[in-house]
């Protein structure tokens, strides 16, 4: 089949004012991007090459959102909310350009999937006008029904509108529909308001392509595809049922799990063969996880890489611009942030290691930090192949330690260490014999007083 075009408008003129947040609704994330976002991958995803957003007045925040994801975004603006056929024409300038396929989609339906997309312009591709994603929710309560005679959908009535008899129909409007684009915009453009809200409403596009002699099919899906969000319990229902999607994908595509109700993922979070994840781990967005490596517990990682064979935790945080090389050892305690930590490098106790270069094979021992920040500036530290940072000390930046290097334990070390030098950078350590029982009749005396004058 040759490849159709798509239009996708994407309704993102909510006023998510249940969401009791300054911010925009669509603006709000789960697995670590907006609701925006979701269904903007969703879209081109299913093909959508020119993609519309309409978003409602003062919605600088969304445009910006929407054009970070989709460079070529077009955005429009729905300045009166009149209801979503009206917000549909808001896009009339890219709908009059013609395309063979459109989709209309909501801003805050982050869970559909783009197979579901698929098959509605599958629909259209055998000579429906409209293909509707329908459902069948636990509680009708609030959807538009889908009035069918046959496979045929007839028309869909909005709540307010419907009879009794069609109040009983289970099957339900998701929202989300698609049309063929040489039919578009006859159909929107005979919509009218003439309903109890007072609204345009999409919906009764069906009965109207009916009346064209027109047709319209119903593709049905899982109630998750078309899960709405208007409130923070729905965001966070809805954040529920996409973990559980992101765990199951990661597991068939051979990530070990071992808890895996207890792992937090981003959309965007990868993993090579052979991964395993222990219990308690978040991943925030832009990790990438290569074979064989292994997370322990209770670590959180953001804009990360950990490479082949690595070993990260138990309790490691991984900040934006972590990047492990293979067979690291980043153990517990451990801070990384924007530093390479080459092949091999091991920090496995209780350390921060910002703005650095840990050279391969070696050694940032326990308690050991760099001091990247000076008050006003971050600086960079070096440190070469094979050197052996001893612990507790602090390396002060800007600062190069150069390959084999060694520097002991409990040093600060503040200027540059050749490769293959020792540098001890500490208070010599003093010896007085039987001091300790010097020190130790001098307290008891001080006791003694103590006890007297109470
Ligand atoms: C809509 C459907 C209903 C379906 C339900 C599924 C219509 C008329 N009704 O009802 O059949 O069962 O979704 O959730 O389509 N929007 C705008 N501008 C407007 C109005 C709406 O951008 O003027 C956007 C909203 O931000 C939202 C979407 O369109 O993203 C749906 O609007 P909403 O008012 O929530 O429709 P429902 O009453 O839920
Ligand atoms: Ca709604």
């Amino acid at each position: 089949m040759v490849e159709r075009t798509c239009l996708a408008i994407v309704l993102a003129a909510g006023e998510g004012t249940r969401m009791r947040s300054v911010r925009a609704k669509v603006l709000h994330q789960i697995a670590g991007q907006t609701l925006l976002a979701h269904v903007l991958t969703a879209v081109q995803e299913a093909g959508g090459s020119m993609i519309a957003v309409v978003v409602g007045p003062d919605a600088s925040a969304v445009s910006s959102e929407a054009t970070r994801n989709v460079p070529d975004a077009e955005i429009f603006v729905q300045k009166t909310r009149q209801g979503t056929a009206h917000a549909v024409l808001a896009a009339a300038d890219a709908l009059e350009r013609g395309t063979d396929d459109v989709l209309v989609i909501f801003g805050d339906t982050p869970l559909i999937r783009p197979q579901k997309l698929r098959h509605m312009r599958e629909a259209l591709a055998k000579g429906a006008a409209i293909a509707v994603l329908g459902f069948r929710p636990n509680d009708p309560t609030g959807y538009g029904r889908l009035v069918l005679e046959g496979s045929e959908l007839v028309a869909i009535r909005e709540e307010l509108d419907a009879t009794p008899a069609e109040r009983a129909i289970d099957l339900c409007n998701g929202g989300l529909m698609a049309f063929a684009g040489k039919t578009a915009m006859t159909i929107l453009n005979r919509i009218g308001n003439d309903n109890r809200k007072g609204e345009f409403y999409l919906t009764d596009a069906i009965a109207i392509a009916r009346a064209m002699e027109l047709k319209a099919v119903v593709i049905e899906t899982e109630e998750d595809d078309v899960r709405g969000i208007n409130t923070k319990a729905q965001l966070a229902e809805t954040e529920a049922a996409l973990q559980q999607r992101l765990r199951k994908a990661a597991m068939d595509a051979g990530v070990t799990l071992v808890a895996p109700e207890t792992v937090f993922l981003a959309a965007d979070t990868t993993f090579g063969r052979d991964v395993t994840v222990e219990p308690y781990v978040v991943f925030g967005p832009g990790v990438t996880v290569e074979d064989n490596a292994v997370i322990r517990s209770f670590s959180h990682l953001d804009h990360a890489h950990v490479g082949k064979g690595a070993l990260v935790g138990p309790y490691a945080r991984l900040r934006p611009g972590a990047k492990l090389g293979a067979d690291v050892h980043i153990g517990n305690f451990v801070e990384v942030k924007e530093s390479v930590i080459e092949d091999g490098a091991k920090a496995n106790h209780l350390a921060y290691i910002g703005d650095a270069r840990l050279g391969a094979g070696s050694n940032f021992g326990a308690g050991s930090i760099v001091c990247n920040y000076d008050g006003a500036a971050k600086h960079r530290t070096d440190i070469g192949k094979g050197a052996f940072i001893g612990s507790n000390s602090a390396l002060v930046a800007p600062v190069t330690i150069g390959d084999g290097a060694y520097v002991a334990t409990g040093s600060v070390i503040t200027h540059t260490v050749p490769s293959d030098a020792l540098a001890i950078a500490r208070e010599r350590q003093v010896i007085k014999e039987g001091g300790a029982s010097r020190i130790r009749a001098i307290k008891a005396v001080v006791k003694t007083k103590r006890g007297a004058a109470e």
